[in-house]
């Protein structure tokens, strides 16, 4: 994919009580695709009609600090121009503030890089995203109403039905400014 950013930023500072937060290396891919399919169903995601890899994006991984084999979350991004496009976002281990380590990893990467916004796409059943962002300073910036429709075309294997029990539908996109 043309644009992708291809570097990797070391984060000083961010050893948390209950994990690290480490680059995603060559060596994390069988990891990486095993995680993918598990937990998302594959290795492709599609957002405002666009398919792609997560495997080809570079990002952060959390590991368990008692066990360096323990990866624990993963965020991937991808930085076209002056934005920065967070493109997956999973954190095993909830309510222990991977989550927002990893965004803030991706953070700091965005500004290295120039970035002036930060942005991602989620979708209107993940009722926990909406107020997760929203709280680590992000604002909703689009409504992409029946969204899913097209990206079904992309990725049949995307469900009906999402989290909750709610139709999955829309995609919201959010962002953060970073100017
Ligand atoms: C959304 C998601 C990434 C959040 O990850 P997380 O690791 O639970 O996030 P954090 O732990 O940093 O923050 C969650 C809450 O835990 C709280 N928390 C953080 N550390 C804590 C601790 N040590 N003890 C208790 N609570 C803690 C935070 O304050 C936060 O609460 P708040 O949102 O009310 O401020 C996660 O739920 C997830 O992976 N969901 C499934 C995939 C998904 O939906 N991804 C996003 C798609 S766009």
């Amino acid at each position: 994919m043309p644009g992708i950013c291809g570097f990797y930023l070391n984060v000083p500072g961010l050893i948390m009580t209950d994990s690290s937060i480490r680059p995603l290396s060559p060596a994390d891919q069988g990891w990486l695709v095993a995680f993918l399919t598990e937990r998302w169903g594959s290795t492709r995601m599609v957002a405002r009609g666009v398919l792609y890899e997560v495997t080809d994006h570079p990002g952060f991984v959390a590991v368990d600090p008692a066990d360096a084999d323990a990866r624990i979350g993963l965020i991937t991004y991808h930085i076209a121009g002056d934005q920065c496009e967070i493109t997956l976002l999973d954190s095993v281990r909830e309510n222990r503030g991977i989550g927002s380590a990893l965004v803030a990893a991706v953070e700091e990467v965005a500004r290295a890089a120039g970035c002036t916004r930060l942005w991602l796409i989620t979708t209107n059943d993940n009722l926990r995203a909406l107020g997760f962002y929203q709280k680590r300073g992000f604002a909703m910036a689009a409504l992409y109403r029946h969204a899913l429709a097209e990206s079904r075309k992309l990725k049949p294997e995307i469900p009906l039905i999402g989290m909750h029990n709610i139709p999955l539908r829309d995609e919201i996109e959010f962002e953060k400014r970073l100017d």
